[in-house]
């Protein structure tokens, strides 16, 4: 299957058609990356929350499956929507939903009930109260049967917060080695509060510690998660966690963004790095990177992140059609101390290409048109300082330059920039037209770019990936030139490694 709707990811995951919001119960399980995601099967606009579902064997390539949870009553008489969470592989069947031969894979999910009801369980829910519910699969993911003796496993947040029933979600859940239990951090959004629990059997949750609020507090906190890496490829393990806050993101970013805190876990309690609740850490610092989750059941130096590519500003919103939404492409984490501070950096994983590679001696101030061309792009550069005050690119341009999205570097500020203030359709959202920076230091006197273009997006990688930018643009279909920019002067010693990038789904 090809698409080639307008707008239409070529390489950035999209639902075939209807909404999808964020990733959810990512998880390698047994050859297969299994990617779940909020989603309306019914319409292309956010309800009717169901976990879509796809599989990849490579992190490149998707196959749509059917949805794996419905909204309970769909279409007509919804009583339960299934809200975000994440899967785990229950290899000693601690949680007994395994057989003799199959150990169960369990998700952990918020059961967010519309109306106010009394549940198979017999526990009573108020109208749109949020709680934890857990679900089983027998055949690796591909169907799943919801635990509705017992849902929800956790109904209520803890006493002293029984005003936030309305607002408690967001449930991920990771085996903690140490202290073999099962851990699982939530969010009570509107206090920017995360509460984590243990558990020894996925069924049985003890409240064990909380964390926040620190740094970015200018909206709710929703989808926490936490992680492990290894600091500078060492021994030595940190442990991440990653909030997503709307709104309150970035600087120059009037809505959502995700930040995250370096610490160290005890299997109860997140104890956050001096240095890492001083100022808010953004994973990304463009505008579209929202609900970023990682994938379970890989090795603990094999961390992939994916983000709802959007900002809840205008998500629903964007001009796409039959479809709503893209993911970012995976990104592959690592932990690297950068001015004396554990700061995570991000690697794009795409498919193979046809790269080629150019160098310029020097490039005149002002735009050089490229013979390269192209609506699906990667392009790695690398310049030193010389005598501009500003280098990049120029891509999705029209053949008058009147539309085009700029990504460089600006020598004075030491940042990366994305500006799409004339990047094409933007009049559904009125900050959407704007430019969008991340700072970005010099390495060995060079700065390295790299720009993956898309149908209706621009992902910005900066140095060793410490400062990426995901963008969302609407580009007219012909606008597909490329320049690169010198400004305040010429720029010598260019490399430009390019490639154009193919469709996934063919
Ligand atoms: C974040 C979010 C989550 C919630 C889900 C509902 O985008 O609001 O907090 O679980 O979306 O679709």
């Amino acid at each position: 299957q090809n698409y080639t709707e307008r707008y239409r990811p070529q390489f950035h995951f999209t639902p075939a058609k209807n909404w999808m919001n964020d990733p959810n119960g990512l998880i390698y399980h047994e050859g297969t990356y299994h990617l779940f995601y909020q989603h309306n099967p019914g319409g292309i606009s956010w309800g009717a929350m169901s976990w879509g579902h796809a599989t990849s064997s490579d992190l490149v390539h998707w196959e749509h499956q059917p949805v794996a949870l419905l909204a309970r009553g769909y279409p007509d008489n919804i009583t339960e929507m299934f809200f975000s969470g994440t899967a785990v592989f229950d290899a000693q069947n601690t949680s007994g939903f395994g057989t003799d031969d199959k150990a169960p894979l369990v998700a952990m999910y918020t059961s967010h009930y519309p109306v106010a009801q009394t549940l198979p369980s017999g526990k009573t829910v108020d109208a749109n109260q949020q709680s934890q519910s857990i679900a089983y699969s027998l055949d690796d993911g591909m169907t799943w049967t919801t635990y509705d003796s017992v849902n929800p496993v956790i109904l209520n947040p803890p006493a002293e917060y029984s005003d936030q029933i309305h607002d408690f979600r967001d449930p991920a859940v990771f085996w903690h080695e140490e202290t073999q239990r099962w851990v699982s951090v939530m969010s009570l959004p509107g206090l920017r509060k995360l509460l984590i629990y243990t558990s020894s059997n996925l069924r049985d949750w003890e409240l064990v510690s909380e964390f926040g609020p620190v740094n970015a507090v200018g909206g709710v906190w929703e989808c926490p998660s936490m992680f492990r890496l290894p600091l500078d490829g060492g021994e030595e393990l940190k442990w991440v966690v990653q909030i997503s806050l709307n709104p309150g993101g970035p600087a120059g970013n009037t809505g959502s963004g995700t930040q995250y805190v370096v610490g160290q876990f005890d299997g109860k309690t997140f104890t956050p790095d001096a240095n890492s609740v001083t100022q808010a850490n953004w994973v990304d610092w463009g505008p579209d990177f929202y609900a970023a989750l990682t994938f379970g059941g890989l090795p603990v130096e094999d961390r992939v992140d994916i983000a709802w590519m959007t900002n809840l500003r205008y998500g629903g919103a964007t001009p796409t059609d039959p479809w709503r939404s893209a993911f970012t492409v995976p990104r592959r984490l690592s932990l690297r101390t950068i001015n004396g501070k554990a700061t995570l950096t991000q690697e794009p994983i795409l498919g193979d290409a046809d790269y080629s590679s150019t160098h310029w001696d020097t490039l005149p101030a002002g735009s050089t048109k490229l013979d390269f061309t192209g609506k699906a792009l990667d392009i790695v550069l690398s310049f030193p300082e010389s005598e501009s005050t500003q280098f990049g690119v120029i891509v999705r341009a029209s053949s008058d330059l009147s539309e085009q999205t700029q990504v460089g570097y600006d020598f004075e500020k030491k940042e990366v920039f994305v500006n799409r203030t004339v990047s094409g359709v933007s009049g559904f959202d009125d900050t959407f037209a704007g430019a969008f920076s991340a700072p970005l230091e010099l390495t060995e006197g060079k700065v390295t770019l790299r720009v993956l273009v898309d149908w209706s997006s621009v992902e910005v990688f900066g140095g060793a990936g410490e400062a990426t930018l995901a963008s969302l643009i609407f580009p007219s279909d012909g606008s597909s030139d490329v320049y690169l920019f010198s400004a305040g002067g010429s720029t010598n010693d260019v490399e430009m490694r390019a490639a154009n990038i193919k469709s996934i789904w063919v």
